[in-house]
């Protein structure tokens, strides 16, 4: 069975049970900047799940374009994906537990005839926030599922809910077992040894979660259901990975025939990559610096990298795309519409990633001339991570140049970086998720970053003397204090202002180092020299930029800053002068 069926099958199931089909909602959120991209079903109707009346009434059905980038670094395996479907029926205080239940087990056994003996189902194990969901088991129950089949489990398998705030309730999940044996006794769906493979999920969106935690009752009780596509389909069709369905295969089997190079989790990442990107940019993504344009040329970047791993001739870039929207048109008509489009920014954005490596080569080599003047015959991890997150140059590829040299590599070390890398930016995306305060967060830390950047800009435009004197940040603009015995003109003003701005276009990075205060004062930081003698400080260094003793928090790149301005340049006291910046 194709996707184009399951998703048609599905919509007009619940159709059938008195649902309106309504469309999707655009991957890029509408009116809500506190997330990046639509990752499930319910954000686009969050008002409606709060008791807001929905136009098409209590009972509607849907596919949801959704992209989740928590998980890009296992693309390539043979599951993960960032960008895909969900299928899902809602009930907005209409129907509840067993309804939305009967019609699970009618759908997935009758419609898409899947053998009952090889599905199990979770319920919600309950706590002191929620009973135990006997009302869920009994349904499955009277459906058919057996009670041995009938599993129970925390809030860590059957609770959702989107980020830290927001409607929630107890799930239950579907699991279809795939026939593969056991892997211990223990062995039930909540094992991740690839016996059971969850495919449905039903929550039962009651309770509201505050920002300070506690749970209250909803108004009305709502049902949220998601079916992810994909999975579905590669199930259905008895294939291993999602790449084996008519959604990638075609891609796939180019790929295969372009590459000089055999490597199939390559292939994966392009064709997972390249797919999700076309979906963005199709509803109105752009590549940028910050945010999602972030994410997106993250994930263009990455497919670059891996074409020319591969050796694929980049030219084959707008053919590779042609066949894409072949292969998905059925599915997203616009695709058709939008192709034109789609093709120039992916092609202008590999065009400059590819001035960036060229530049990344460049680093280099002047890397590769300071160590041979210091007689070193390491890069050391810091001089790969470097290179990797500035000029997105890939460690490989740093690799082969220094053997050519003949250094060798600290990859480890490297390794060690990118990982602590990682779980920043993870923090990132889920203090994004949260929005409000987290919101407030980004922005201060933003705010702390430029503030980092003026400093230094000031010290080349006015000179040495120009020292902090004083920093107060809030989350709507940066006042900072320097030591300046006369007003700036309107030209400083302007000279300063781009020379941050130039900074935050060369999107540096920013890294944390630990060291005494006399390694500090060695390493040419500057900042309040107040600690003690051998007392740790952190030192915050910016690309070539800037380095200074200070605590953070900072973001990871300039280029999150966005545009640097001097709203005002006033006097503060005798020989001190203020400035006061914003971001916008
Ligand atoms: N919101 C739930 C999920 O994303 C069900 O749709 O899994």
């Amino acid at each position: 069975m194709k996707a184009i069926e399951i998703r048609n099958k599905y919509l007009n199931f619940f159709k059938e049970h008195g649902h309106k089909v309504i469309p999707s909602a655009p991957l890029i959120p509408e009116n809500d900047p506190s997330v990046l991209f639509t990752t499930a079903g319910m954000q686009p109707l969050v008002p409606y799940l709060l008791g807001e009346k929905h136009p098409e009434g209590t009972r509607l059905t849907d596919y949801q374009k959704c992209l989740r980038t928590n998980d890009i670094d296992e693309v390539g395996d043979n599951r993960h994906l960032t960008y895909f479907e969900m299928l899902g029926n809602w009930s907005l205080g209409d129907y509840f537990k067993d309804e939305a239940i009967a019609m699970s087990y009618e759908f997935l056994t009758k419609e898409l005839g899947i053998d009952p003996n090889l599905l199990s189902v979770t319920c919600f194990a309950g706590d002191s926030d929620a009973p135990k969901d006997t009302v869920a088991a009994n349904a499955w129950k009277k459906a058919g599922i057996p009670e041995e089949r009938i599993y129970f489990y925390g809030k860590d398998n059957n609770w959702w809910i989107a980020g830290e705030e927001g409607p929630c309730g107890p799930d239950t999940e579907m699991f279809l077992d795939t026939g593969k044996p056991a892997c211990s006794e223990k062995c039930g769906p909540d094992c991740n040894c690839g016996k059971y493979v969850e495919i449905w999920n039903n929550v039962f969106m009651e309770y509201y979660k505050a920002k300070d935690g506690t749970i209250s009752k909803l108004k009305q009780q709502n049902v949220d259901t998601g079916l992810g596509l994909e999975r579905m389909a590669m199930l259905l069709q008895g294939k291993e990975t999602p790449f084996d369905t008519e959604l990638f295969l075609p891609v796939m089997e180019e790929l295969e025939k372009l590459a000089k190079v055999e490597n199939i989790e390559s292939r994966r990442i392009v064709a997972e990559h390249l797919r999700s990107s076309i979906m963005v940019i199709s509803d109105g993504g752009k590549p940028s610096n910050i945010d999602r344009g972030y994410v997106l040329r993250k994930l263009l970047r990455r497919m670059t990298r891996h074409l020319n791993k591969l050796q694929i001739n980049l030219d084959e870039l707008g053919n590779l795309i042609e066949l894409y929207v072949q292969t998905l048109k059925e599915l997203y008509p616009d695709l058709e519409k939008n192709k034109e489009m789609i093709k120039q920014t992916i092609i202008a954005e590999k065009d400059k990633f590819m001035k960036t490596l060229a530049h990344g080569e460049k680093e280099f080599e002047k890397v590769a001339a300071k160590a041979k003047q210091e007689n070193k015959k390491v890069i050391d991890g810091y001089n790969i991570f470097k290179l990797y997150e500035t000029y997105g140059f890939p460690p490989e590829i740093t690799a082969d140049l220094a053997k050519e040299q003949g250094f060798e590599i600290d990859l480890s070390s490297f390794d060690k970086l990118f990982k602590e890398h990682q779980e920043k930016s993870r923090q990132g995306s889920e203090q994004k998720f949260k929005g409000g305060l987290a919101e407030q967060n980004e922005q201060t830390t933003k705010y702390h970053t430029a503030t980092h950047l003026l400093h230094k800009a000031l010290q080349i435009v006015l000179g040495e003397h120009a020292k902090q004197n004083g920093s107060n940040i809030t989350i709507e603009r940066l006042r900072f204090d320097f030591t300046h015995p006369e007003k700036m003109t309107p030209e400083q003003v302007k000279q300063v202002e781009d020379i941050v701005n130039e900074q935050i276009q060369n999107d540096l990075l920013v890294t944390c180092e630990e060291m005494t205060l006399e390694e500090a004062k060695a390493a040419g930081a500057t900042g309040l020299f107040e600690n003690k003698y051998g007392e740790k400080v952190k030192v915050y260094t910016i690309g070539n930029f800037s380095k200074e003793i200070c605590g953070g928090p900072h973001v990871t790149h300039t280029g999150e800053l966005g545009h640097f301005k001097i709203k005002k340049e006033e006097s503060s006291s005798a020989g001190v002068r203020r400035i006061k910046a914003i971001l916008e």
